[in-house]
């Protein structure tokens, strides 16, 4: 076989994380303090793979440019490639093509994250050798997603967001591939979304014949799409850190597995794991409750913060009751306002959501 390449689909416009994605890229969003998109790249470095081409959009590609640079520092050559319009992952596959050649690859969708990364399957693809080698999970709502139905273990028909799935089968953002993919790719038309589906290339490959071989995945896995996507993915990463206090406690506690990282100030402060505070963020005279992940250099005082996730340089002071299962973006303000008249005064963007105790 071929060297295997990687493939990561970094170009989406994540519609259903606004306002965040209104002025960054859903896939630099953090999950325990690190962009989502960093957890595909390691897993692709992890399982060998060196040379990366990363799709990106071009509103959104300096900032994803700027966040993975050239890749050394994940030990990966990363590649961008500019894909014009949102046509759909099997155009992204095209726009792609002259990046991957003859290759076989890994596609990674930018804002998923997989447990236990990728170096089994890939494994499995380079032993088994088939044509094509997708993951699927059992999911609740499979009309959100690429299902498959299977017969006698063979993949029999993949559809994208059916309105009456068959089975709850899943399609997982993680596929693999050999250069036959690029026919399939050509052979198929938009969907009524207007976008070439990969779901719709791959069942082309299956139309014809070629071997595409299903394996359901062990591990948890998460689109992280939606802000409940999001703040699961954050529980689920925060699970499995390990403690470390690289800050400063004044007069403050930690409780189980917390991570504190360099320049951080806290006084008068509990801290319940797991939970991740971020450099040079500073606490005073506040609770921060189980799987919450506090940005850099963000500032909160008089308050109490749980399961929440806050970007970098936001701040939180003086709350009346606990804030909990919230994402805050960069440099967003909190706090009581003692001007009179006495008011709730807001600044806030497109698409927001707020709730008053
Ligand atoms: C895409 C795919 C879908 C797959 C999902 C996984 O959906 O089209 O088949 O199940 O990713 O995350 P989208 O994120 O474009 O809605």
């Amino acid at each position: 076989m071929h060297e295997l390449k990687g493939l990561i689909l970094s170009g989406g416009r994540g519609t259903r994380l606004r306002p965040i994605t209104h002025t960054s890229a859903k896939q630099l969003v953090p999950v325990a303090n690190k962009p989502v998109l960093f957890y595909g790249i390691e897993a692709m470095a992890q399982a060998g793979i060196d040379q990366v081409g990363i799709i990106i959009a071009p509103e959104t590609g300096d900032e994803i440019r700027a966040a993975a640079g050239d890749g050394s520092r994940f030990g990966v050559k990363l590649s961008y490639i500019v894909q014009d319009q949102p046509l759909g992952l099997a155009h992204a596959v095209l726009t792609a093509e002259p990046f991957l050649g003859d290759a076989p690859f890994v596609m990674y969708l930018g804002d998923n994250l997989l447990q236990g990364g990728i170096e089994d399957l890939v494994n499995a693809f380079r032993t088994n050798q088939p044509d094509a080698l997708i993951l699927l999970t059992p999911v609740p709502d499979p009309e959100q997603y690429g299902v498959a139905e299977l017969r006698d273990g063979s993949v029999v028909r993949l559809v994208e967001k059916p309105s009456e799935p068959q089975t709850d089968l899943a399609l997982v953002g993680v596929y693999m591939f050999t250069s036959c993919v690029h026919a399939a790719a050509k052979a198929i038309t938009p969907s009524l979304r207007g976008e070439l589906e990969i779901t719709d290339a791959i069942q082309q490959l299956v139309d014809d014949g070629l071997r595409v071989e299903p394996h359901v995945v062990k591990g948890w896995w998460k689109d992280t799409g939606r802000l409940e996507d999001m703040l699961a993915a954050n529980r689920l990463v925060l699970d499995t850190i390990g403690a470390r206090m690289d800050g400063e406690l004044i007069d403050s506690q930690v409780e189980g597995r917390v991570v504190i990282e360099p320049g951080a100030q806290l006084w008068r402060c509990t801290v319940r794991g797991p939970a991740i505070i971020g450099a040079g963020a500073s606490l005073r005279d506040c609770y921060i409750g189980p799987y919450t992940a506090i940005g850099e250099a963000c500032t909160i005082e008089n308050a109490e913060v749980e399961h929440s996730i806050l970007l970098a340089g936001s701040s939180v002071r003086d709350l009346a009751g606990r804030m909990e299962a919230s994402l805050l973006g960069r440099n967003v303000k909190i706090g009581r306002d003692l001007r009179q008249p006495r008011a709730f005064r807001f600044l806030v963007g497109d698409n927001s959501e707020i709730g008053i105790l």
